[in-house]
């Protein structure tokens, strides 16, 4: 069978009861016991030139020689005891974004470590868990140290025979991937060495604009990306797969049975990605690496910056395919993908023998869509934190609740409290908020509930929104909340929820 194209096939699906009736925030904790293997990882860290193909050539971190960092591989419960070899110039971290790592292990330079500094070396000891896509990235100097090359993908699998999160459509077996891609997608500036975000900073005004991602998605799917405020795709931008121009890329080969996994990462500073593959869908099962209760088939997908999906690639038949953005100005972005049977043969729906997919059912991309649409009410909790997104007017700076980091006063929050923080975008450009060492849901938009709440660690909040994240407070320590716009963040956009 070909469990793949039969989910696809399955509908309508029968209208359940809105799911946020009673549902209620998983108080696992944040780690299991180290119960796996332990295993030394040794990253070393170096700066060299890179020379990207019909590209520019400038000064680039690397991690093992390679741009960008390789890719960390664990199992769920092992501890990993990481080496991170300074061999820059540069005092540098690394965070593992969406991993819950105790409060010492986060790499937030003076919160919880002292950067590392030229010529030294820093221990991570952590256990590798939630399972998932999570992604590691340098956290000093984001702007300049991201772009130009230190991050990686980090992918935790889960426990040998526990599937990874696709109950229905697996039979309670984890399926077979035939190929697996992890893309991470990222962008430069034209003159990577001087300017690696491309940002337009010159003069005054609203410097953020230069991210300005105008028109996420909306809670009825429509986008669209508005001029104005220095908004707008960057001019020159140069869009990178992998660490390669996407026009040098290699297309990606779907082998027999068309089964493809997609882990997409965003990895660019301020960029977000709007993806479509005409002719195909995607069938996405894990948000941030966090499995959806089922898979959804989208007909698009919208990262912003530090998002991640799981998605399968649905080809309705033989042939080469462009996965491509959607975005004005972001034409350069395209990977193509080509579908063909090991023996020649086209592939055809009717293989699968789950009949032909209509065309049409796939959604399209929004956290609406994502939860199945709206509830009835929201869950309960113990605390209700208001967080307001501000700034970029007049001066580049953004702010939380009216601070600019690092002159914060932290929240304060009680270890086994769940928390809610009220996000309220203040502004006229996206944020998408990252919390550190935990996972949250998201419960409402616009103060609607949502029929099943999210699982993320970074939230695109669109202009003017408002939206509920709720988390369980089981990681005690001090935490960064900020945007990952990284522009954004070094402007000031971050704060600090402790616990007391
Ligand atoms: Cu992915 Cu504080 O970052
Ligand atoms: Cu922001």
């Amino acid at each position: 069978g070909y469990p793949l194209v039969r989910a696809l096939v399955r509908e309508p699906k029968p209208i359940e009861p809105a799911a946020t009736d009673g549902w209620a925030l998983p108080s696992a904790p944040p780690w299991p016991p180290a119960v796996g293997r332990e295993r030394r990882i040794r990253l070393v860290v170096t700066r060299d030139v890179v020379r990207l193909p019909g590209g520019p050539s400038f000064p680039a971190f690397r991690v093992n020689g390679r741009f960008p960092a390789p890719e960390i591989r664990a199992t769920e419960g092992d501890r990993l005891i990481i080496d991170v070899v300074n061999r820059t110039d540069a005092p540098l971290t690394f965070h593992w974004h969406g991993v819950h790592t105790p409060p010492a292990m986060d790499g937030v330079p003076f919160v919880s470590q002292e950067p590392i500094p030229p010529g030294e070396t820093f221990v991570y000891s952590f256990v590798a868990a939630p399972r998932g896509t999570r992604w590691y990235h340098a956290h000093v100097d984001e702007v300049r140290q991201i772009p130009l090359g230190l991050f990686g993908p980090f992918i935790i699998d889960p426990p040998a025979g526990e599937a990874e999160g696709r109950p229905e459509e697996s039979g309670g077996r984890p399926w077979e991937a035939e190929a697996e891609a992890i893309l991470m997608l990222h962008t430069l500036g034209p003159d990577p060495e001087n300017n690696p975000v491309g940002a337009l900073t010159e003069g005054s005004g609203p410097v953020g604009g230069m991210g300005g991602m105008m028109g996420g998605p909306g809670r009825m799917g429509g986008m669209g990306r508005m001029g104005g405020m220095g908004g707008g795709v960057p001019p020159n931008l140069l869009y990178l797969v992998n660490g390669l121009p996407a026009a040098s890329f290699p297309p990606l080969r779907v082998p027999e049975g068309g089964r493809l996994r997609l882990r997409l990462i965003n990895a660019s500073a301020t960029e977000p990605f709007w993806l479509e593959a005409p002719g195909a869908h995607f069938l996405v099962d894990h948000v941030d690496g966090n499995a959806l209760p089922e898979p959804v088939p989208f007909g698009d997908l919208f990262l912003a910056p530090a998002e991640r999906i799981d998605a399968w690639f649905v080809a309705e038949r033989s042939g080469t395919f462009a996965i491509r953005s959607k975005i004005p100005g972001q034409e350069a972005l395209r990977i193509s993908v080509e579908v063909a049977k090991a023996d020649g043969e086209s592939i055809t729906p009717s293989d699968r023998g789950g009949g032909s997919h209509l065309p049409g059912t796939a959604e399209s991309w929004s956290y609406w869509a994502l939860a199945g649409g709206a509830g009835t009410a929201l869950p309960a909790v113990d605390r209700v934190v208001p967080m307001v997104l501000s700034g970029g007017m007049m001066m580049p700076v953004w702010t939380i609740n009216g601070e600019a980091y690092p002159r914060v006063t932290p929240t304060r929050i009680g270890a086994g409290e769940r928390v809610r923080l009220e996000l309220f975008n203040h502004s006229m450009v996206d944020h998408p908020m990252h919390l550190h060492g935990h996972t949250f849901w998201v419960t409402s938009i616009q103060g609607v509930p949502l029929r099943r709440p999210i699982p993320k660690d970074t939230v695109n909040v669109r202009p003017m929104e408002r939206m509920t994240i709720d988390f369980v407070a089981n990681n005690p320590g001090r935490w960064l909340f900020h945007c990952h716009q990284l522009v954004h963040m070094e402007q000031g956009m971050a704060t600090l929820i402790e616990y007391r």
